[in-house]
């Protein structure tokens, strides 16, 4: 699947701005992009800082665009774009002061078209770098939220996990008299279509487990219900894609299991797609499957962005950084297939 979004990507030409573009991690993943013929790399910061950390790093980057937010020639209309997209949140003289931040910059770039996607995350906090996007390029149509979904590799062996990076938990929308306009479980149906469709995406024949510490009644609590009603939603509003749930892991993946507590069901035993009740389930589930398991893990790949951006480990090295430069380009190519 890399191998084609490269080959697509080398045909088709795109550019990627990174936010932190004094960083070495950036610096030779931007270096390796450019060789390849992949990518056309933008370096965000001052192009003195850069060089130096260049020659640091063993690369040359003469060739390489860089902008500086502090002398940038389009700033005037960067402001009126951003303070319009905050609609009343920020005055211009905020959204100026804002702009000199990089990952804000960055984000700006891609929403005024300047280039074509945004990476950033290597020295900002995922809160940060995703808080700038969803303000800034908010959901694309279809969407009514954003989340996050990890690709787990080992050999042949593919999962997709969500969502271990964004959204914390899943509460019911209340109106004026407590009334629920939209449930908890309606949102987390949401977030399990736009996972499966990741995964399909990236080859990937989507089977969706709604993961529990409970199969099908065997354990009580408001978050065996939240799974149970948002595998009912889903089954109900995207029937192409095989779910169940809710159910344990062990439940999920090992087929004797799986026909022994759910018999009938064509995802227990055989899931490859796993929705969890929450960030800390997901995200401490997808790190035991990286350092415990010796799996790849890819992401956080964010889904139902209004644009071509994505979020990088503060951990990350020079190949996370090249790969998920290629993954989060090929999303705005592939926009047809990534759209929820
Ligand atoms: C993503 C995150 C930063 C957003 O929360 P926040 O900073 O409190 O931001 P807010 O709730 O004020 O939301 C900011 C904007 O994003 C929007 N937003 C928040 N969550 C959203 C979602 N899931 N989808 C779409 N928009 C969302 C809000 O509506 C708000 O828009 P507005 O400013 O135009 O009104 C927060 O959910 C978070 O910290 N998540 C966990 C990140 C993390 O630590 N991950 C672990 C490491 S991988």
């Amino acid at each position: 699947m890399l191998e084609n979004f490269m080959e697509i990507l080398r045909k088709n030409h795109r550019s990627i701005a990174f936010a932190e573009g004094t960083d070495p991690r950036i610096i030779q993943a931007a270096c390796r992009l450019r060789d390849e013929g992949i990518l056309t790399p933008v370096l965000i910061g001052n192009r003195q800082i850069i060089d130096g950390a260049a020659v640091r790093a063993g690369c040359d980057v003469r060739d390489i665009e860089v902008i500086d937010p502090h002398k940038y020639e389009h700033i005037d209309v960067m402001v009126k774009v951003m303070v319009k997209a905050r609609n009343g949140k920020l005055t211009e003289e905020q959204a100026r002061a804002t702009l000199m931040q990089p990952h804000y910059f960055g984000t700006m770039l891609l929403k005024t078209g300047m280039v074509d996607a945004h990476l950033c995350g290597a020295v900002y906090t995922t809160a940060d770098t995703v808080r700038a996007a969803l303000q800034l390029l908010k959901t694309s149509p279809g969407n009514s939220m954003v989340s996050s979904c990890f690709i787990l590799i080992r050999e042949d062996d593919m999962k997709c996990f969500a969502d271990c990076g964004l959204n914390i938990s899943y509460e019911d929308t209340l109106d004026k008299k407590g009334n629920v306009i939209r449930s908890a479980s309606d949102k987390l149906a949401e977030v399990a279509h736009q996972t499966a469709i990741t995964a399909k995406a990236f080859g990937m024949d989507p089977k969706v487990a709604f993961l529990s510490y409970s199969t099908k009644g065997s354990g009580h609590g408001p978050e065996v219900d939240l799974m149970r009603d948002a595998c009912y939603l889903f089954k109900k509003k995207y029937p192409e894609f095989p779910a169940d749930g809710e159910m344990q892991y062990d439940c999920a993946v090992v087929p004797e299991v799986g026909q022994r507590k759910m018999p009938g069901s064509i995802v227990a035993g055989h899931a490859n797609t796993f929705i969890f009740p929450d960030i800390s389930a997901g995200n401490i589930g997808y790190k035991l499957f990286q350092y415990a398991g010796g799996y790849y893990a890819l992401g956080p790949i964010l889904q139902g962005l209004g644009g071509p951006m994505n979020d990088l480990s503060r951990g990350c090295n020079v190949e996370e950084v090249y790969l998920m430069s290629i993954i989060t380009a090929a999303m705005g190519i592939f926009a047809d297939r990534f759209k929820v």
